[in-house]
């Protein structure tokens, strides 16, 4: 199962508090470290998290400067931790615009990791979705047409997806908005979709397990009738595509 995640709500959550908004991301900083811990526990496969979208570069100066600095200190301190507990690390996105610093934390965390298989865990920094699409057209060229995996494989390179993950079986959207924010476009075509006024400090374990139960009272038809999106699927019809969700989801 792929979970992704819009971590949404920590400047609310300062300011709920008198904090200034740098507080609030650390909070949101350990609300990660929770939750990385708790769906490693759980039957997610890949869980998805957007830490740093490529339009948060327009936040103010001290703001860009903090968040960066609070990807490369989890990075640097989670890390051992992940390996421990086999958890993939990925950063996700581009990579053209980070600082040397984190850019060398990046490949150092996913090297260390690299042999992990309980859990992938992307980190989405200077992530845009739009951008990732126009990328992997560019990629794909000639007269031959691409299947949606092989497009997928695109994607994944532009963004430095590694390994390909599947499609996203559950958008989660904390703080209250109900809108994609440039995230996976491609990936979530049939994610369920979630959204809870929770502010991400507060996304808790529990949270977690709310949205999973939530998750499991939906019915995926993939555009189909009732019953034959799984059928097909056991029979290697459209299924079969990593795009599309596997057959023994809820
Ligand atoms: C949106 O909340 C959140 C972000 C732009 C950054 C997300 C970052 C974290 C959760 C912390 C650091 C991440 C890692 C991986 C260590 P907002 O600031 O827009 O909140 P608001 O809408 O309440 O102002």
């Amino acid at each position: 199962m792929h979970v992704a995640i819009i971590m949404d709500g920590n400047g609310r959550w300062a300011r709920a508090r008198s904090l200034d908004r740098q507080a609030g991301h650390r909070a949101g900083a350990r609300a990660v470290e929770a939750i990385v811990r708790s769906a490693a526990r759980r039957a997610i496969d890949t869980l998805t998290l957007y830490a740093f979208s490529s339009d948060n570069w327009h936040r103010p100066q001290l703001e860009v400067v903090s968040l960066l600095r609070l990807m490369r200190r989890f990075l640097l301190t989670e890390t051992e931790r992940c390996r421990a507990e086999s958890i993939r690390v990925n950063v996700i996105g581009r990579r053209d615009r980070l600082g040397e610093a984190l850019l060398k934390q990046i490949r150092h965390s996913e090297e260390v990791t690299a042999g992990c298989a309980r859990m992938h865990l992307r980190l989405a920094i200077d992530y845009s979705s739009r951008w990732a699409l126009m990328e992997a057209a560019r990629l794909v060229g000639g007269p031959n047409p691409m299947s949606p995996d092989e497009y997928l494989a695109c994607l994944a390179r532009v963004t430095h997806s590694e390994p390909v993950a599947p499609a996203v079986d559950l958008l989660i959207r904390t703080g209250g908005e109900r809108r994609l924010s440039d995230f996976l476009l491609w990936e979530c075509a049939y994610a369920e979709l979630l959204f809870t006024d929770t502010l991400w400090p507060d996304f808790d374990s529990t949270a977690l397990s709310r949205a999973l139960a939530e998750y499991a009272r939906r019915e995926r038809k993939f555009g189909q009738l009732p019953g034959i999106a799984r059928a097909a699927a056991g029979a290697g019809g459209l299924q079969e595509s990593s795009m599309l969700a596997r057959s023994d989801h809820p």
